[in-house]
């Protein structure tokens, strides 16, 4: 049976009229440290944030928007280290009370359907949804190789995917779901995160 325990059993989130409201970068990263003890988990929110921010660059959409999608991959997993038990709850409603654009705490919301029951609709859900486990699972395959992301390509990240003892935590499942609903090849997924995410900036 389902775990549904993260089941946010809502659909709405955020406030309209908030649209447009961010949070600065300090803000943003201010609560990330605050929040958030484990340094595995900031690098990984880092990575999709700045694959989140590249993809809306590539899309050609104006900064505001690129940086509504760096913050939704920046915040997704920030109640994951000292609150897992709820998980996506907690920074929706942090996110709430500082009336920030609901645009971001829907895609943060979206980030996991089979675990907090709201679908991705909105490109940026989508693209979250995509980049979530994708990216950590080549971070992982970066890390088991000498050159790091030097040379990579689309063809061993996929020979690892089919590989279950691999970074075994990883939903091969949502990657595939995700890529579908994206309507975006792991193809063309894995080479977009193959090309941008070492350039992450992790500080
Ligand atoms: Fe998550
Ligand atoms: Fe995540």
């Amino acid at each position: 049976m389902e775990n549904h325990s993260l089941f946010l059993n809502r659909s709405e989130f955020g406030d309209p009229k908030n649209h447009g409201n961010v949070l600065s970068i300090q803000d943003a990263k201010g609560l990330l440290d605050d929040w958030v003890k484990n340094e595995k988990l900031k690098v990984h929110m880092k990575q999709v944030a700045h694959l989140m921010k590249k993809w809306a660059e590539f899309k050609g959409y104006p900064d505001q928007i690129q940086y509504k999608w760096y913050l939704a991959g920046l915040l997704h997993d920030a109640d994951w280290d000292q609150w897992p038990d709820q998980h996506c709850k907690k920074i929706i409603e942090e996110l709430e009370s500082r009336s920030i654009d609901p645009e971001i705490i829907r895609a943060i919301a979206s980030h996991g359907h089979r675990y907090f029951g709201v679908e991705p609709v909105s490109e940026m859900d989508k693209m979250l949804y995509a980049f979530d486990e994708l990216s950590g699972f080549v971070h992982a395959y970066s890390l088991m190789r000498p050159e790091g992301y030097q040379g990579m390509e689309v063809k061993g990240v996929k020979k690892r995917l089919k590989d279950k003892t691999f970074a075994a935590q990883v939903s091969r499942e949502d990657i595939s779901d995700a890529s579908e609903r994206a309507a975006i090849s792991p193809e063309e997924l894995i080479q977009f995160v193959i090309s941008n995410q070492a350039d992450a900036d992790l500080n």
